[in-house]
C-alpha cells in the first residue's frame, strides 16, 4: 500500500493557470544559482569515470520546464568539455531518470519532452550534442530506485525538505492550545512536536544518503539543492513563516466555519527545512560522502521581485505571487485533506497575509545548495 504521501504529493498538474509548469519560477532561480556546482561535479565524474553512458537521475523532478532546463545544462557541459578535450564527436551517450512520486502529472512531462527531443534535433544538426536518451521513473527517493553502483550523478532541487511522512509520533495527537493552527513548526510550537520534525528529517535524510550511496558508481557524486534554515534556531526559519501564514489561514478558515477544526487538527505538512549544521551532521555521521561545496543562498519569496533591496514595493502584488508559487506547490496536498472548495478561499486569504508579512519584513527563503562525491 503506498503511504498518503506517496497517493497526495503531487504539485499541481496540467499546463494552466494555477499548474506547477506555469508557477515556478522560485525553483527556476535556484536552477541557475547552481549552475557553477552542477558544471563542476558533471566535469568531474566524467574525468574521474569516464564511462562511455553516463547514467544521471533528476530525483524530484516534477513536470515543468525546470526539468528540461536540468537535461539540457547537462547536454551542454558534457559538449562543451569534450570540446575543450579536443574530443567534440567522441562523446559518452547520456541516459536521463526523471523520478517522481507516481502521482506526478508524467503525461504532461513526457509530452515536453518529446518537444525538447525535437528541439534537440534540429540543434543537432548545428552542434555536435552527445546523444541522449530520457525515460520516466515514478517512485518515492526514500526507496532503492536503481540497481546497484549504475548511476554517474544525481541531482535533486526543491525537493529534499519534504520528509516521506509527516511526523510518525504526530499520528493521532490532538493539538494543545499552544499549538493550534499549526502545521509546521512555528515560534510557539510545543518543544515535543519540534523534536519529531527533527526525528522524522534525520530519518529520512540518513536513508536518502544510504540507498543514494548504494546506487552511485564509485567516483559518482550527488548535488542536492533544498529549502532550508539560516540560522541553527530551529523556531527561527523563514520557511516557518511561510508555513505558518498558510496554518494561519487554514485557521481563519475554521473559524469563519468553512470546516471543522479536528480537521485542521489531524493535518501537519510533511517537511523540515533544516540549517546547514543539521545536514552535514548527517552526511558526516554516514561516513559514507566527501562534501566538495555546501552553502546557503537566499532568494525573495516573491520570484518576481529581481531586487536586492529590503523592502517590498508592492506587497499586494508580492502576496498573489507567493500565493500562486505556494498553491502550485500545495494545492493537491491541501485539496486531498480539506477538500478542493476551499481552495480559491485559502489561497486568497494566503496572499492577504503574505503582503501584511512582507510589509513588515521583506522575509527570504534560504536555500542550501550541497554537492558531495561516493567515499572509496
Ligand atoms: C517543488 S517540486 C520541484 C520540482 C523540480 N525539481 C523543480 O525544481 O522544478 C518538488 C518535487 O519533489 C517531489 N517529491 C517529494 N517527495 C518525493 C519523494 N519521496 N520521491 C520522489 N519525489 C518526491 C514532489 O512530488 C515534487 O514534484
Amino acid at each position: 500500500m503506498p503511504t498518503s504521501i506517496e497517493r497526495d504529493l503531487h504539485m499541481a498538474t496540467g499546463d494552466g493557470e494555477n499548474s506547477y509548469t506555469k508557477n515556478s519560477r522560485v525553483q527556476e532561480i535556484a536552477m541557475f544559482q547552481i549552475k557553477p556546482v552542477l558544471e563542476e561535479a558533471t566535469r568531474e565524474v566524467y574525468t574521474s569515470v569516464l564511462p562511455r553512458t553516463m547514467v544521471v537521475a533528476d530525483l524530484g523532478c516534477s513536470s515543468g520546464p525546470n526539468t528540461l532546463r536540468f537535461v539540457s545544462e547537462v547536454i551542454s557541459i558534457i559538449a562543451r568539455y569534450c570540446k575543450e578535450l579536443g574530443l567534440p564527436h567522441n562523446h559518452p551517450e547520456l541516459q536521463f531518470f526523471l523520478n517522481d512520486l507516481p502521482g506526478n502529472d508524467f503525461n504532461n512531462l513526457f509530452e515536453l519532452v518529446n518537444q525538447f527531443e525535437k528541439l534537440t534535433a534540429k540543434n543537432r544538426q548545428g552542434e555536435a550534442l552527445p546523444p541522449c536518451y530520457i525515460s520516466g521513473l515514478p517512485g518515492s527517493f526514500y526507496t532503492r530506485l536503481f540497481p546497484g553502483q549504475s548511476v554517474h550523478l544525481f541531482h535533486s532541487l526543491f525537493c529534499l525538505h519534504w520528509r516521506s511522512q509527516a511526523p510518525e509520533g504526530l499520528k493521532g495527537t490532538r493539538k494543545t492550545c499552544q499549538d493550534k493552527g499549526d502545521i509546521y513548526i512555528t515560534k510557539t510550537t510545543s518543544p515535543s512536536i519540534v523534536k519529531l520534525f527533527q526525528q522524522q528529517f534525520e530519518k529520512d535524510f540518513s536513508l536518502f544518503l544510504k540507498l543514494r550511496y548504494e546506487e552511485l558508481v564509485f567516483g559518482g557524486q550527488i548535488i542536492l539543492t533544498f529549502i532550508g534554515r539560516k540560522y541553527e534556531d530551529v523556531f527561527s526559519g523563514e520557511s516557518n513563516h511561510l508555513h505558518g501564514l498558510l496554518g494561519q489561514s487554514l485557521q481563519s478558515l475554521v473559524d469563519e466555519g468553512s470546516f471543522e477544526k479536528e480537521k485542521l487538527d489531524s493535518f501537519y505538512l510533511p517537511i523540515y527545512s533544516p540549517s546547514i549544521g543539521e545536514v552535514v551532521t548527517i552526511v558526516e555521521q554516514s561516513g559514507q560522502f566527501n562534501m566538495n561545496h555546501v552553502k546557503l543562498f537566499e532568494t525573495n519569496w516573491d520570484p518576481y521581485d529581481d531586487s536586492e533591496s529590503d523592502v517590498v514595493h508592492d506587497s499586494v502584488r508580492s502576496g498573489v505571487n507567493v500565493a500562486k508559487w505556494m498553491r502550485a506547490v500545495m494545492e493537491p496536498l491541501v485539496a486531498s485533506h480539506f477538500g478542493e472548495t476551499i481552495l480559491d478561499r485559502l489561497f486568497k486569504e494566503y496572499a492577504q497575509r503574505v503582503a501584511k508579512h512582507l510589509d513588515k519584513e521583506k522575509t527570504k527563503l534560504a536555500v542550501i545548495v550541497l554537492s558531495m562525491k561516493k567515499v572509496i
